[in-house]
């Protein structure tokens, strides 16, 4: 059944209005296949419009396959011009999340920092004085491992403040760490190759090697990282992935023992390190612990991102690579988008350069520094035998409260109260070690939403008995 309506006040013509709405009631099918319209004559009378109007928005259809004239009979709606029936859920609907229905949550995700604190202005200023000002090559394709200015700023930086000893061209500007980390993987490991990965570690670490081509060997980390000793012992693992600054989930820092043993362990091996330094910028209690880079430059492959410091919407990261793996990093970065867009990284490269860097950097460590105080104090406060472990920095922590075995059934139990924890378990490959740990992350969270978290969580835990 037909209903057109017609807007006068609209800027859209009218033929437009009754040819948007005859399309749009044949892809819904509420006109079905073989069913008769109106004739134009009849429609245009019905809505107080010309016919010439009516005619020019059948012969549109007409022309589009829509619609087709049977001599004598009319004008009826062809055969295979519509979409699954309305009331079905699309494939689309299936697999997309409708954003609508989410309920409010308080979601202690570790690692995401406070969206509400991006430098909105002077990126925004940043990015309209380079459309404006910077050379027309900048707008053309560029170099696979990245502009040569980010590439200068980045390795100045690296060294004054993670202590990353490099040339701008060791450097591979990425698509964020995750690229950094899958064409690593690609370009290390043959079919099924081992590499040793630190356990816990993030799901979706695990899977960027996995689908890469890796198999897994978890290494147990305690509360100052990756135990070399449990490293396999013989030759043929790719490299061994290490999160030594701040470990994900567990917070440990590496010592500087286990950072001598893993690059002794490299070398014998001959194979590498990689480094992922994602949230090191941010140390609550003394000064960043430098990178295991520094320490040999030629067994260490470096990745860094600014996910963390800045936002994971700019998908910038980048990889620092022993000179001689290079060239085969920059053909693999070539296949797989051929460069991350030059004007970002543009803009990336003044943003550091004239220090609003190192400017952001200072007040995000405060601001994360509160909310850690703020969530270590509630959680104490309503666990009285909880535990907090790992080290003051990133933003997140671990929480360990004895009597109560955190699992992803608990979690979802938690969530229908309207708050999202994280069971260390889940990012366990050798389950039962961490049952009584929660990850509770507070990066883009408030004060105030971080005590309502924790109050509802303490009311949910004691309903439990
Ligand atoms: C351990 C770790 N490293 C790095 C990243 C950053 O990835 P990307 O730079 O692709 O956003 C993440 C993301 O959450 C992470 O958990």
């Amino acid at each position: 059944m037909l209903f057109v309506t017609i807007d006068r006040k609209s800027s859209v013509s009218l033929t437009q209005q009754i040819y948007d709405q005859i399309r749009k009631s044949i892809l819904n099918r509420d006109l079905e296949e073989g069913e008769r319209l109106a004739s134009s004559r009849g429609l245009s009378a019905a809505i107080g419009v010309s016919r010439n109007v009516v005619l020019e928005a059948y012969e549109r259809l007409i022309a589009e396959g829509y619609l087709e004239v049977r001599s004598k009979s009319g004008t009826f709606v062809a055969k295979g011009s519509f979409l699954p029936a309305k009331g079905k859920t699309s494939e689309y609907e299936k697999v997309m999340p409708n954003v609508a229905d989410r309920k409010p949550i308080i979601d202690f995700r570790g690692s995401h920092p406070a969206m509400d604190q991006f430098p909105r202005k002077k990126w925004g200023q940043l990015t309209r004085d380079i459309c404006y000002e910077a050379p027309d090559h900048i707008f053309g394709y560029a170099e696979p491992g990245g502009i040569r200015e980010l590439r200068v700023t980045l390795a100045k930086y690296l060294q004054r403040v993670r202590s990353v000893h490099c040339h701008p061209e060791q450097i591979m500007i990425t698509t964020g760490a995750t690229q950094a980390l899958r064409l690593i993987t690609e370009m290390l490991i043959k079919a099924r190759t081992g590499i040793s990965v630190e356990d816990p570690v993030t799901d979706e670490m695990r899977n960027i090697f996995f689908s890469a081509g890796a198999g897994i060997i978890p290494v147990p980390v305690d509360e100052n990282g990756i135990i070399p000793e449990c490293l396999p012992k013989e030759e043929g693992t790719g490299f061994v992935f290490v999160i030594p600054s701040h470990q994900f989930p567990m917070g440990g820092i590496l010592s500087i023992q286990r950072r001598v043993q893993l690059i002794q362990y490299a070398r014998e091996l001959n194979n590498y390190i990689v480094e992922d330094d994602y949230d090191s910028e941010f140390t609550y209690e003394g000064a960043p612990v430098p990178s295991i880079q520094g320490l040999d430059p030629e067994r260490v492959i470096y990745v860094g991102t600014f996910s963390k410091i800045l936002s994971p919407a700019l998908r910038m990261g980048f990889v620092v690579l022993p000179t001689h793996l290079i060239e085969t990093f920059r053909r693999l970065k070539w296949f797989h988008d051929r460069h991350t867009s030059s004007i970002d990284q543009l803009v990336l490269s003044r943003f550091i350069e004239e220090g609003y860097l190192d400017r952001h950097i200072r007040k995000m460590r405060r601001i994360y520094r509160k909310r850690r105080e703020v969530l270590e104090t509630a959680v104490r406060a309503s666990f009285k035998n909880a535990k907090i472990i790992g080290r003051a920095a990133g933003m997140h922590l671990v929480v360990d409260i004895p009597d109560i075995d955190f699992d992803d059934a608990l979690a979802g139990e938690i969530e229908k109260q309207g708050v999202r924890i994280y069971p260390v378990e889940h990012f366990a490959m050798n389950k039962g070690r961490h049952t009584h740990q929660v990850v509770m992350g507070y990066g883009s969270l408030t004060p105030e939403q971080i005590l309502q978290g924790v109050t509802q969580l303490k009311k949910f835990l004691s309903t439990r008995g």
